[in-house]
C-alpha cells in the first residue's frame, strides 16, 4: 500500500467530528459532513461541500461524475491522505485521521516501488500485515494466488519498468487485495486495461468481494463497470462545491454476467438513469482544442491525397 501521506503544508486541517456528529452514527464507515477547501494562490476552492454518505460493511459503492469534481478528493478523505476542512470520516466509529492497513488503496497512477520486483512489491504489503500470522511458505503462496489472480504470475520477478502501464496497475490491485482490505479504495482502477483484462478483473474482483465481503469504494468512468458492479452508484455534481446529487441503488440479484445483463430491463434503466445524470442533469461542455482536424476538412485532405 501506497503510504504517502500528503505533506502539502498549505492544506489544513481545521476538521473534527462535533460530539454529535460521531454519536449519531451506526454506520460501518461514515463520511460525514465533508467539506474540502484547497488553498490556491487566488483564494480557497472549494472543492467538495457537504459530502456525507453512510456505507454499510461489504457494501460496493462507485462514485460516478464529471472529471475534476472532487472524486479522488473524496478516496483520499477516506484513505487517510487528505484531512477534510470540515466534517470527517468514521470506520467503526473510530475517526479516521491517517493511513492504515484495513484501508488499502488502488491509486489511478500505479504507485509501485520502482527498486523492487512485481512479487516484492506485493510482498511488502503482505509482510507488513500477515507477517505475525503467516509463515514464510503461507505467506509465498499468498503473494504468488494473488499474482495469479490478475494474470501477472509470469512477471512475477520484473521490475515496474520492464512491464506496461496496464500490468502496473494490475500488480497495485494485487497488492491490494493480498492484503485483505475491510475498505478497498479504486481510483478508475480498471481505465488503463483493455477491454479482455478489464472484464477480467471485473468478474475477479466480484468473486473476491463475494468471498471476503469487503467494502468497496471504487471511482470509475465506465457506466456498465458501475452499474455491474455495485450495489450503489453514487453520482457527484459538478464543481465547485461538487457534492452527492443523486445515489441509484443497484438491486439486481448476485452472482452478476455481464452477457445475460445486456438484455435486462433493470440493467439497461439504471444504465440510463446514469447517463441521464451525467449527460442532461450535470452536463458539462469540456473545451475542444480548435486544433482538431473538422471531419470535412479531413476528409478533403484525404481525397486531395488520392
Ligand atoms: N491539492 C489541490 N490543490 C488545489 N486544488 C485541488 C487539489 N486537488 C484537487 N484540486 C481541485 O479539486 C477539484 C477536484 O479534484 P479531483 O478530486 O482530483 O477530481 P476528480 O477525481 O473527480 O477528477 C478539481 O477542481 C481540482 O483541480
Ligand atoms: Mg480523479
Amino acid at each position: 500500500m501506497n503510504t504517502t501521506k500528503i505533506t502539502n503544508a498549505n492544506i489544513t486541517n481545521t476538521s473534527q467530528l462535533t460530539d454529535t456528529e460521531s454519536s449519531a452514527n451506526n454506520a460501518f464507515l461514515n463520511i460525514s459532513q465533508v467539506d474540502m477547501v484547497f488553498p490556491t494562490a487566488t483564494g480557497g476552492f472549494t472543492a467538495l461541500k457537504g459530502v456525507d454518505l453512510k456505507i454499510d460493511q461489504g457494501e460496493f459503492i462507485s462514485l460516478i461524475g464529471h472529471s475534476g469534481c472532487g472524486k479522488s478528493t473524496v478516496l483520499n478523505i477516506v484513505a487517510g491522505l487528505y484531512q477534510a476542512t470540515k466534517g470527517g470520516i468514521l470506520l467503526n466509529n473510530k475517526e479516521v485521521n491517517e493511513p492504515g492497513p484495513e484501508r488499502a488503496v488502488v491509486f489511478q497512477n500505479h504507485s509501485l516501488l520502482p527498486w523492487l520486483t512485481c512479487y516484492q512489491n506485493v510482498e511488502l504489503a503482505v509482510k507488513q500485515i500477515f507477517s505475525k500470522t503467516m509463515s514464510k511458505g503461507e505467506m509465498k503462496e499468498w503473494i504468488e494466488y494473488n499474482l495469479k489472480l490478475v494474470h501477472m504470475d509470469h512477471a512475477m520477478l520484473k521490475r515496474p519498468d520492464e512491464i506496461s502501464g496496464g500490468m502496473k496497475q494490475r500488480i497495485g490491485i494485487a497488492r491490494a487485495l493480498a492484503m485483505q482490505p475491510e475498505v478497498l479504495l479504486m481510483d478508475e482502477p480498471f481505465g488503463a486495461l483493455d477491454a479482455l483484462t478489464r472484464a477480467h478483473m471485473q468478474d475477479s474482483l466480484m468473486e473476491i468481494q463475494n468471498e471476503l465481503n469487503n467494502t468497496v469504494i471504487m471511482i470509475t468512468h465506465d457506466v456498465d463497470e458501475a452499474v455491474l458492479l455495485s450495489d450503489r452508484i453514487v453520482m457527484m455534481t459538478n464543481g465547485p462545491e461538487a457534492t452527492i446529487g443523486e445515489i441509484l441503488e443497484v438491486n439486481l440479484a448476485r452472482p452478476r454476467s455481464r452477457l445475460s445483463l445486456a438484455k435486462d430491463v433493470e440493467y439497461n434503466r439504471l444504465r440510463a438513469e446514469v447517463l441521464t445524470f451525467l449527460y442532461e442533469k450535470q452536463r458539462k461542455v469540456e473545451n475542444i482544442s480548435n486544433k482538431t482536424v473538422a471531419p470535412q476538412a479531413f476528409a478533403k485532405k484525404r481525397v486531395n491525397e488520392k
